[in-house]
């Protein structure tokens, strides 16, 4: 047996050894090292003949199966570190890293004329100190309508304006906000006095063309307290107006007008000049306005709205306004047509649009 069993180790040293040799991956390697060395492995089954072996014979036979098992284990755990290197080049070789490219790539994204427009707004009159107010989008009746002193048969509640929602059970319908001044209404109900806000968002309207979109935005003003008179509204907005547009003398005008929730009301334009087919916002030298463009309405607000809100107009007086802030934008960015604003045309928000960090403040300077 001594003869026989000794080819069987040389036998059983080749087949292992390059067993060993020819796998690929740590997994297949596992698998040669339990089929050899497990517990129910060739070379582990030859270790239990031993105990059945004359003890000469043990004692040669048991060396030299130490010295193949030995080997194999030598030969398994050589490979493992070397498929684990081979591994791990791989994986480096994988994730390199470009040092050569930019570390902060060129801005993709810009930001939309409607957002940088709000935002501008906003600095201007904070720096006023007002606040923001936001409402919801779809609004009910009171607010839309009746507390801004609206009655039931006013034009603007009929079906070609106003977007409806279907009927609720107990008849009412609710609508897409038709002007940002429910949000005043909402304000002035928290009975927080005095109130200086400005409600920047979007308003609905049954409306489409180059110039009308039946989703719009608008921004709306609200100053309530004691003593605010139609004086503070003419030099709020004209100061609006001049840094908005970033024109020192830009000639403002106040325009009687007539909105149910105002009163007086006026509705204000800027000076401008369409001559040569061309509108340039501005006076001339001398500060005098060849034509006028209406940007916004306003008003002193009306003491029904104020009792409507729970506020004693005995005690309370205030100004508002409110302004289409597509028009405006447009007006000074030169964008000749307000359905692009909604378009997602990613050539247009290119040329249109405001690179992220360009945040408009007071301080810093409004962009031009
Ligand atoms: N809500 C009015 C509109 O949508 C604008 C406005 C607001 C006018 C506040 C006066 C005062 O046309």
């Amino acid at each position: 047996m001594s003869n026989d069993t000794g080819q069987d180790l040389n036998g059983l040293q080749k087949k292992w050894l390059e067993a060993v040799a020819s796998t690929g991956s740590v997994e297949a390697l596992e698998q040669v090292r339990v089929d050899a060395l497990g517990k129910k492995g060739e070379i582990s089954a030859l270790m239990k003949v031993l105990g059945t072996l004359a003890p000469e014979q043990r004692k040669d036979f048991g060396a030299r199966l130490n010295v193949l098992r030995d080997e194999v284990a030598g030969a398994i755990d050589a490979r493992k570190s070397g498929l684990a290197n081979a591994a791990l080049n791989a994986r480096l070789a994988r994730e390199t890293l470009d040092l050569t490219l930019p570390a902060r790539p060129e801005y993709e994204g810009r930001i939309h004329p409607i957002t940088q427009t709000i935002d501008e707004i906003v600095a201007i009159f904070g720096e006023m100190g007002f606040s923001v107010a936001e409402g919801p989008d779809i609004e009910d009746d009171f607010h839309n309508f009746t507390a801004l002193n609206i009655p039931a048969d006013h034009p603007a509640r009929q079906m070609q304006d106003t977007f409806y929602l279907p009927q609720r059970d107990d008849g009412s319908q609710m609508v897409l906000r038709t002007h940002t001044s429910p949000v005043q209404i909402r304000t002035m109900l928290k009975g927080d006095l005095p109130i200086r806000v400005i409600c920047p968002g979007r308003t609905y309207r049954v409306d489409s063309d180059m110039t009308h979109s039946p989703m719009f935005h608008q921004v709306e003003g609200l100053v309530i307290d004691t003593h605010t008179n139609m004086g503070h509204l003419k030099g709020c907005l004209q100061d609006f107006v001049r840094a908005f547009f970033g024109i020192d003398n830009l000639p403002v005008r106040f325009r009687p007008s007539y909105f149910p929730f105002t009163e007086p009301s006026a509705e204000v334009d800027i000076g401008c000049d369409r001559s040569g087919g061309e509108l340039k916002l501005g006076g001339d030298k001398d500060g005098n306005a060849r034509n006028w463009l209406e940007i916004l309405g306003s008003g002193m607000v009306h003491p029904n709205v104020l009792k409507n809100c729970g506020i004693d107009p005995s005690k309370y007086q205030g100004f508002a306004f409110g302004m289409g802030i597509e028009r405006i934008a447009m007006l000074k960015y030169g964008i000749p047509d307000l359905r692009t604003f909604y378009e997602s045309d990613l050539r247009w928000l290119r040329h249109y649009g405001f690179v992220p960090l360009d945040i408009p403040t007071m301080v810093g300077g409004l962009t031009r």
